[in-house]
Parts: structure tokens; sequence; C-alpha cells
């Protein structure tokens, strides 16, 4: 977290008469990676099982133009090895399997059983299930080998951890990928725009309008927590989802001799 302090001269007296410190009034600008809201992954879980049919019905369709995007950026090819981060109703799963073909291999993982359960139906609908490991696991442990993949896709996910279960998280993605495995994000966006009024109000209203938070996912700066992981960025696109959401796709890629 940056801080940077400016001070502002206030000539007036105060009620006890005497004349206040010239540098009294502070005005604060904090640069921050997070907004200042709870997040709590295993309420989240529970919801987005609960919630599997519906999601899957409706926000993931709302989403999967940005999803298409990103897995133009990902570029996946014939006999890699990718990972679904918290696949949800798997609706880039079929995607996913056409591009790395049968030489290579997918794994979907999610915490959540009624989003799996969503995505093998979606996947059995599109006659690539056969080819699509199902895992129901933790991004914070995940149940994979060290360098065992050539590509991650993780979109609409990091957005659901608090900062400690982030930096977890973000570490667990860097241990599974190979040296020059690439990892594709998008999530909520607020890296250089910390302060803008749609993170004040998001902000506002994940504080005080209840059942706000239940799905948990807020802009983070997904930029700087995949750099202090060590990846390299390369490519970084902003857009927006209806509404205004700010959303960022991130091409980050660990280091040919990262370990
Ligand atoms: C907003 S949905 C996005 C799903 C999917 N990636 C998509 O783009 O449609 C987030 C998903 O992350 C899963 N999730 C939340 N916390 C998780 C964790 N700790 N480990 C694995 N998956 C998790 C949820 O169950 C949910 O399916």
């Amino acid at each position: 977290m940056i801080m940077v302090t400016a001070r502002v001269w206030s000539p007036r007296r105060t009620a006890g008469g005497e004349r206040p410190n010239p540098l009294a009034a502070e005005v604060r600008v904090v640069t921050r990676r997070a907004l200042r809201v709870p997040v709590d992954n295993e309420r989240i879980q529970s919801v987005y099982d609960r919630i599997a049919g519906a999601y899957a019905r409706t926000v993931a369709r709302v989403e999967a133009p940005s999803k298409r995007r990103a897995l133009s950026v990902l570029d996946l090819q014939a006999g890699e090895r990718v990972l679904s981060a918290g696949c949800g109703p798997g609706l880039t799963l079929p995607h996913l399997a056409a591009r790395v073909g049968a030489a290579g291999s997918v794994v979907a993982l999610d915490a959540a059983p009624g989003m799996l359960a969503e995505a093998r139906a979606h996947c059995r609908r599109h006659g690539v299930a056969p080819r699509v490991s199902f895992v129901r696991g933790d991004m914070r442990r995940l149940p994979l080998p060290a360098a065992s993949l050539d590509a991650v896709f993780a979109a609409d996910v990091l957005e659901l951890f608090g900062r400690a279960d982030l930096e977890t998280v973000r570490a667990e993605l860097f241990r599974v990928l190979a040296p020059g495995g690439r990892l594709c994000v998008v999530t909520m966006d607020m890296h250089d725009v910390p302060e803008s009024p749609f993170l004040q109000a998001y902000e506002w209203a994940y504080q005080r309008i209840p059942g706000f938070a239940l799905v948990g996912c807020r802009p983070i700066d997904a930029r700087g927590h995949l750099e202090a992981a060590g990846f390299e960025i390369e490519t970084v696109e902003r857009d927006s989802r209806p509404g205004g959401w700010p959303v960022v796709t991130i091409l980050a890629r660990k280091p040919a001799s990262g370990d």
C-alpha cells in the first residue's frame, strides 16, 4: 500500500482561542490492493453451490463474451495441459477441450459440487465430458503436482478471496504451472483506479446493503497480485460489463527459469 499525505493551511482560531497548527488538516490519498470489504470464501462456496443452476442460466451467459475474448488471449495449443480454476458451470470447457485436442488434457476444478454437476452436464451436451477431469478442490490447496500444467484459465474467481487467501491462491497458481506456462485471469478490476466513484459506491453498497456481499465478488488489483507472485505480465485489457463494472483480462507468464 502506498500512502501519500498532503497538508493544508487553516488560518482560523479554534474554539479555545489558540491559533491552530498550520499543518493541522490532512488530505490522504491511499492506493490499495483491495476494497475494505469482508470476504468469507467458505460462505461464498456454499452460496455458489446453492445457486449453481440459476448462475449457469443467467450470469454465466451474460459474462460469456468477455470470456470468449480471454480464451483467444490464452491461445491454447494442441497437446497442452490446462486447468480451469473455479470452473463454475463450465461454459468454456468445450472450447478448452477442443483447443488442446485428444493429445492434451483439461482439468475442471471447483469447490462447489453443484457447479461441478452443471459443468459435467454442459460438457456431456457438447460431447466432451470424457475428455475433461472434474475435480472438487480448493484453489488454496490445489490437488495437482508442481509444474504439471501449461496453462491455467481463472475467470471471475480471484475476486472471491480475501487478501491472505489470495496470496495463497496466487502462489498455488504459480506452483502448478510449468516454467514458461501461462495464466489467463478475468476479474473485476481496481488497478490504477483505487478511488474511482464506481469503487466507492461498490464499497458502500457492500457494507450497507443486506445480501449485496453474498456472492462475494469485488474489484481487486489482480495485476499487482500476479506480479507479487512472480508472474511476468504479458497483456492487460480493460473493459466494462453491463452496468459499468470494470473488468480486466490479464495474460501472465511464469518465467521460463521459475521454480
Ligand atoms: C463467479 S463463479 C465463476 C465461474 C466460472 N469461472 C465462470 O467464468 O463462469 C466463481 C466460482 O468459483 C468457485 N470457487 C469459489 N471459491 C473457490 C475455491 N476456494 N476453490 C475453488 N473454487 C472456488 C465457486 O464455486 C464458483 O463456481
